[in-house]
């Protein structure tokens, strides 16, 4: 048994990463500051701390210090429309929490940082799979933290903290916050779905991007501590490849059983035309392809969330 410390514990990815953990039989001990994450996420056998991972005390005061096996640092404003609200705010506690983190395992012995980075950090890439070397240009303050970020565990590295960036693409799954209606494309489509049969689209249907499974995103972050020699990278999870906007609704349309419009008005500060992985790095390196399918993706993600919506 290894004691891991997950932040962003009661949100989306770090709830189910942390539930794989503690069903492989080892010890969570998590953190998270509930401003986007749910209380009833936090998996009963984690030992949780409620903190900001931008807050010094955390570390001085609050967290066991201990030599982690690993960090999982999953905490963070997840959304690049909400970081044009107070690039500020979202520079600490995406940014400075990191700095933070990565201070912390060096204090404490843990050699190991596995990070939830982001497509975000490319920015307007040409139409074909993205490379993890190609020139990354944020379009959104959060893409810039996301990318400050891996740049900080880079230069931690020469200090021995050995660590793994995943740029994740869109994730979506049960679990996803379906109430947030400026973060994650699938879950936002999805409830305007559920909840007025009718889809709203900020931007035009040929915009595309990639979805991914949390199932597939959690096994990526498993196949990290499997496979020390991704440390130093940054990878890219995708899952679908290239899905258009367009295509994303009308399979999301095709199943519900209930008419649904979808209307395109308006559009999303710093978003993308259109960006997919290239998975080469991640098949090489950590072994990862995709298992879920988008369309069985979706058919899992909407029998959840059709239950809660008839409750
Ligand atoms: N969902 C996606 O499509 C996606 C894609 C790329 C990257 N990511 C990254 O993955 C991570 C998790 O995303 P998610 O979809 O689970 O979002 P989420 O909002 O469900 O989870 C984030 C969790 O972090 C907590 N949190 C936020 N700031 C914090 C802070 N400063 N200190 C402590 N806790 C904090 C929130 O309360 C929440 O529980 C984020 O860092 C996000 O940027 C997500």
């Amino acid at each position: 048994m290894a004691s891991y410390l997950v932040t962003g514990i009661a949100g989306f990815i770090g709830s189910a990463v942390a539930r794989a953990l503690l069903a492989q039989g080892h010890r969570v001990v998590g953190v998270d500051n509930l401003t986007t994450g749910f209380r009833e996420n936090i998996p009963a056998e984690a030992e949780f701390y409620e903190a900001a991972c931008q807050d010094a005390r955390l570390y001085a005061e609050i967290l066991p210090r201990e030599p982690y096996a690993a960090i999982f640092h999953i905490a963070g404003q997840s959304s690049g429309e909400i970081s044009f609200d107070d690039p500020v705010y979202d520079l600490r506690t995406n940014a400075e929490s990191t700095l933070h983190l990565l201070k912390f395992a060096l204090a404490v012995g843990c050699g190991r940082i596995l990070y939830a980075s982001s497509m975000s950090v490319y920015g307007d890439q040409p139409d074909k799979p993205v490379r993890e070397d190609a020139p990354a240009f944020p379009r959104s303050f959060y893409g810039v933290g996301k990318l400050a970020s891996e740049h900080y565990l880079r230069l931690y590295e020469q200090y021995g903290v050995r660590s793994t960036a995943l740029r994740l693409f869109n994730v979506y799954g049960p679990g996803q916050n379906m109430s947030n209606l400026r973060q994650g494309m699938v879950s936002i489509y999805m409830a305007m779905m559920l909840d007025k049969g009718d889809i709203h689209v900020k931007g035009n249907p040929d915009r595309y991007r990639d979805f991914v499974y949390i199932d597939d995103v959690v096994r990526a972050f498993l196949l990290c501590l499997d496979h020390p020699e991704s440390a130093g990278c940054a990878i890219n999870i995708g899952g679908s490849g290239r899905v258009t906007v367009g295509e994303l609704t009308a399979a999301l349309r095709a199943l519900h059983d209930a008419p649904c419009s979808v209307r395109y008005a308006g559009c999303t500060p710093g978003d993308m035309h259109g960006i997919y992985a290239d998975m080469s790095l991640a098949a090489e390196v950590l072994g990862y392809v995709p298992q879920t399918s988008l369309s069985e993706g979706l058919k899992r993600m909407y029998a959840w969330a059709s239950g809660r919506c008839a409750k």
